[in-house]
């Protein structure tokens, strides 16, 4: 690393196996920016202070990723609007010695969407599984896109009930117990936001949830993405994606942010997917 490389960093628990320094490794080689971008594994009693030896150490920019993204909020000094509507932040950025926070999650998976997989998002019907960092990352973003009615369901109520309190949309947006999905009806828009497929399982859902020509999409990639997917698939969706076209379009977005310059994602996600051709998209 030069004298005046970028100091980038991505905080979470577990981080080991996460894509992203590949991935801004990537778009450095790509924009010609030194940067170091190294994942540090931090569980939420020893993140405050990771991060601020992060920054003593000359870091100036960093992402961060489960369980974190809504301590992440707690410790900025001012948050976007994006990140402040829902209290996560995937991104942290240094600005006057304090930390600028903001979400690329939810921006990520719309231009994935919209513009990857040429998907027109207006008007559908939409079910979010799952009240998590992850769920909250992106449900504001769905709606700016234009979806219609959409339904968070939780295994446990409180989560969601306060998801959709803090959106405020209480004639488009409702929350309602996991179990009792199946009285739902059927969408054309289906988002896994669940963890429970990390530990390998996916939890019940009635296939009937699943309209003719549904898009079924998973926030996780790799072999977390498995079940969801295999479930879209059995259900006969026309679209089942993974979260990995998210994962880059999100990191671009963070990239942007800290460095002022928009890498290109394509060839990024192209070689990721290279790798991980057993979970190609079904499109
Ligand atoms: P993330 O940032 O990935 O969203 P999180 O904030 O820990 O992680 O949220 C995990 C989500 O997965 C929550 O919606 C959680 O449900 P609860 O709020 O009821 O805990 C959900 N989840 C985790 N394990 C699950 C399981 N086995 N079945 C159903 N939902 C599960």
């Amino acid at each position: 690393m030069t004298p005046t490389a970028h100091r980038l960093a991505l905080f979470g628990h577990p981080v080991a196996h996460s894509l992203s320094p590949t991935i801004h490794a990537a778009f450095a080689a790509q924009t010609a920016v030194a940067l170091s971008y190294e994942a540090i594994d931090a569980d939420i009693d020893g993140f405050a202070s990771a991060l601020a030896a992060f920054a003593g150490a000359g870091g100036t920019g960093a992402n961060v990723t489960l369980p974190l993204k809504h301590a992440a909020a707690a410790l900025c000094a001012t948050l976007d609007p994006r990140a402040r509507r829902m209290g996560v932040v995937n991104t942290l950025v240094l600005r006057d010695g304090g930390w600028h926070g903001d979400n690329t999650d939810g921006t990520g998976l719309v231009r994935d969407l919209t513009e990857r997989h040429a998907l027109d998002l207006r008007g559908r019907r939409t079910l979010v599984i799952g009240a998590g960092g992850a769920a909250a990352g992106v449900v504001p973003a769905l709606l700016d896109a234009g979806v219609g009615e959409l339904y968070i369901v939780n295994r446990s109520s409180e989560r969601a009930d306060a998801l959709v309190d803090a959106i405020g949309e209480p004639g488009r947006v409702h929350s309602r117990y996991l179990a009792d999905a199946h009285a739902l009806g059927e969408f054309s828009l289906v988002v896994h936001a669940t963890s429970a497929t990390r530990g390998g399982m996916l939890p019940p859902l009635p296939m009937s949830l699943l309209a003719s020509r549904a898009t079924a999409v998973d926030l996780n990639y790799g072999e977390a993405a498995i079940p969801f997917l295999a479930w879209a698939r059995a259900g006969n969706a026309l679209h089942a994606i993974d979260g990995l076209g998210m994962l880059v379009e999100q990191a671009a977005e963070s990239f942007t942010l800290w460095l002022g310059e928009r890498p290109q994602t394509d060839p990024v996600y192209a070689q990721l997917r290279a790798h991980a051709p057993t979970l190609a998209t079904a499109d």
